[in-house]
């Protein structure tokens, strides 16, 4: 998808599709009102007509419209000027994209005419737009001969000939940015377990660190062996695929700054292990991998904005799988910090994955930590399907996650790390077990990895539920989500520019 920002009159651009978004007012803005006179008065006799309501991601689409160059008009509504946030300016875009993108186009305008009373800044709007485009344009049917979604080729954004063609240059460019890195995390989690397992996931790492300038390091079975890895390795041992560590390198800010490590669950499939999930838990479990795909989807995005911060990225990536070598229940694991776990369900693996991978970002010296997994099913429980959980041993830290998380839109809701989850944990035969009562299951899996992460600051993210949309709507397709990808780049940059 090429983007670009155009200083044009919104009739005179030639597009296959002009997108304007409305905003739910009394009065049309100046610019609008000028748009109303060209289209001879048209929009205010659908306002008239209450067919053009302004409401959040309400739609009128206009096929034949003589005065405008662009082939067809779609108007979209985002609410009320005052309180528009980039979420709903998301999800309004990601409309509008979705609508248009079912049938062939190459060539889309937008016009998001920000009046004065906005409560977002015009660069804002612009690159929240653009990657509302960018993502809204992309499905899930990769696998299908005819598709039902065609991206984009070409986006413009219309911008007043008066404006500052610069800043909405780089606006342009960031959402961009940001839209193709939530596609590549969606892409990846998408791909069913047939196509994505640990070796697969690697390379595609490799290649996208070569495509963005990031360092790559690749551990094989060998090397993890020679870590010590005894949690993740017990886990990866039922599979015929190899399993992975993934190392991705970004030094934005330079040697001896702050370095913010990001930490990725990448499972590429989880049957369960012989504590083996039935049919309706395990159909969705190529999904099990998206925390590692949104750390290389976040780091892809950070490398891609030159952003001035230190950030290492690591992908813990095995496949949960029944054979004659599985882990079994009742089997002690040795950690890589020499911590031993007592299993008793094979299918609480993803924090035996976390656990050798977050000491092992420990002790490669990191300042900050965020790991992100799909990692219980008791979190999506405890807030529903679209809330990430957010887990810690540090408020401070949490807070300035839970912060860059509000700024972007993306819902984040910290739960409680009380001492009586860790009681849970307590084995007989070993240092812990792997698992804890039915009740309160996201709580005890975050203090599970808390035994890992040493005095590092740490903020655990739980994904389970709005990483992976188990059906489609207007504004979002099924599947991926992307979701956090948006998170962790704002983190970044605020964790760059607060120790410079
Ligand atoms: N990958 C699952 C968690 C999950 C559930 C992700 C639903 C996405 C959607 C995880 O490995 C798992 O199986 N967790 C168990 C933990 C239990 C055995 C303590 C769960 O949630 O049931
Ligand atoms: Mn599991
Ligand atoms: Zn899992």
């Amino acid at each position: 998808m090429h983007c670009e920002v155009a200083a044009a009159d919104w009739h005179t651009l030639d597009a296959d599709w002009l997108i304007v978004c409305v905003p739910q007012d009394n009065e049309f803005s100046s610019r609008l009102a000028a748009f109303d006179r060209t289209l001879g008065g048209t929009l205010s006799r659908l306002k008239e007509a209450g067919d053009l309501t302004g409401k959040p991601a309400d739609l009128v689409a206009l096929h034949d419209v003589p005065q405008i160059a662009a082939k067809r008009l779609l108007l979209v509504g985002v609410g009320t000027p005052e309180k528009l946030t980039r979420a709903a300016l998301m999800k309004a875009v990601q409309t509008a994209a979705r609508k248009v993108s079912e049938k062939q186009t190459s060539r889309i305008a937008v016009a998001i005419d920000q009046s004065s009373n906005a409560s977002l800044g015009s660069s804002e709007a612009i690159s929240t737009a653009v990657t509302a485009l960018a993502v809204g344009c992309v499905g899930q049917g990769l696998y299908q001969k005819e598709t039902k979604r065609f991206a984009f080729d070409k986006v413009s954004v219309l911008i007043a000939p008066t404006e500052d063609m610069r800043p909405a240059g780089e606006a342009v460019r960031r959402g961009q940015v940001l839209g193709e890195a939530m596609n590549l995390t969606r892409e990846l989690v998408n791909r069913p377990a047939c196509d994505v397992y640990p070796e697969s996931v690697a390379e595609t790492a490799q290649r996208v660190a070569g495509e963005t300038g990031l360092a790559c390091e690749v551990l094989d079975p060998q090397q993890i062996e020679a870590e010590r890895m005894g949690s993740l390795l017990a886990v990866a041992q039922g599979s015929d695929r190899p399993p992975r560590v993934v190392v991705l390198r970004y030094e934005g800010a330079g040697r001896g700054k702050s370095t913010l490590a990001l930490v990725g669950k990448g499972v590429t499939f989880d049957s369960g292990g012989l504590s083996l999930k039935p049919t309706e838990g395990m159909k969705d479990m190529k999904c099990d991998m998206a925390g590692a795909a949104t750390v290389l989807g976040a780091m892809a995005a950070i490398a891609r904005l030159g952003l001035p911060v230190n950030v290492v990225g690591y992908m813990g990536l095995v496949e949960n799988m029944i054979s004659g070598r599985s882990y079994k229940l009742g089997d002690v694991l040795h950690a890589r910090n020499g911590v031993t776990i007592e299993v008793l369900n094979t299918d609480a693996e993803g924090r035996l994955v976390l656990a050798d991978v977050l000491s092992y970002a420990v002790d490669h010296g990191c300042n900050h930590m965020v790991d992100l997994a799909t990692l219980t099913g008791a979190c999506v429980v405890a807030l529903g399907e679209d809330v990430t959980g957010a887990f810690t041993n540090d408020q401070a830290w949490c807070d300035a996650v839970l912060g860059a998380a509000k700024t972007v839109g993306e819902d984040v809701w910290q739960l409680p790390m009380l001492d009586g989850f860790a009681e849970q944990l307590k084995s007989d035969v070993a240092d812990c077990k792997n698992v804890g009562t039915r009740w309160g299951g996201a709580i005890t899996a975050a203090k599970f990895l808390e035994k890992f992460v040493g005095e590092t600051p740490w903020v655990h993210l739980d994904i389970a539920g709005p990483s992976f949309a188990s059906s489609g709507n207007a504004s979002r397709e099924g599947g991926a989500t992307g979701c956090m990808v948006r998170t962790l780049v704002e983190l970044a940059e605020r964790y760059g520019a607060a120790r410079e």
